[in-house]
């Protein structure tokens, strides 16, 4: 028998042989630990509140967004530096909450089959970039990234991206009616090429 049992009958073992009893409570432990932990961060400044610099993108930006999201860059590239000096060193300053607060969704992660791209912008020229999204071997002959060939003779599509940046406003991203209002023309006439070369070229200068 128990020699620790309280004047109440409630002992430690009723715990431990007492499987739903032990259930129910490691529940209870898990939840209010897990809620410690991540409530705070809705409202602390650094993970909601954008860092100096960060702007929401463009029309033509985030149409070119759209397309990274569609064509599945993501599989290959993360957009994340991580706060180690072999990163830091290769990629510049290691990325912060604060850059992506206007990014739904955000596109940090480790896949890195290629470079991180957090901070590719104005690296290389838009030159550079339409050659090597066209065929990547032209600049990088060991380079295993597919073609994509059809970027430069597709138009971006410019009917959605309004409603597109209403929905990001919904959100939270401070677009003006102005800007929404001028969206379609910003992107009308451009290529998809166009599109996802501004948007890759606005990539992590705020903390460059
Ligand atoms: C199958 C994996 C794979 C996919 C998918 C992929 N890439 Fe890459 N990417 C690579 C590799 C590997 C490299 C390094 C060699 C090179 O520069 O081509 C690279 C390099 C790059 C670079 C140059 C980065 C630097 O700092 O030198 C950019 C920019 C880039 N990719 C953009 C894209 C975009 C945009 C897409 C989607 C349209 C894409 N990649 C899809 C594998 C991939």
């Amino acid at each position: 028998m128990s020699t620790n049992a309280t004047s109440t009958g409630f002992s430690h073992e009723k715990v431990e042989t007492n499987n739903f009893l032990m259930i129910v409570l490691i529940l209870l432990v898990v939840a209010v630990g897990g809620l410690v932990e991540i409530v705070p961060l809705f409202f602390q400044k650094t993970t909601t509140q954008p860092i100096q610099g960060v702007v929401p993108y463009t029309a033509l930006q985030l149409a070119g967004r759209d397309i990274y999201l569609r064509e599945g860059c993501y599989n290959c590239h993360s957009q994340m530096i991580r706060p180690f000096r072999a990163e830091t060193l290769r990629y510049g300053h290691y990325s912060v909450a604060g850059e992506s607060v206007y990014d739904h969704p955000f596109q940090w992660g480790s896949k890195r089959t290629g470079p991180d791209l957090a901070r590719v912008g104005g690296k290389y020229s838009d030159e550079w970039h339409r050659i090597h999204l066209n065929n990547p071997r032209d600049v990088v002959p060991e380079s295993n990234m597919p073609a994509y060939v059809w970027l430069e003779k597709t138009p971006a599509d410019d009917t959605s991206i309004g409603t597109h940046m209403k929905a990001l406003r919904a959100v939270g991203v401070p677009y003006t009616d102005a800007q929404i209002a001028k969206a379609g023309d910003e992107v009308k006439g451009r290529s998809e090429m166009d599109a996802l070369v501004a948007y890759l070229q606005s990539l992590g200068l705020a903390l460059k």
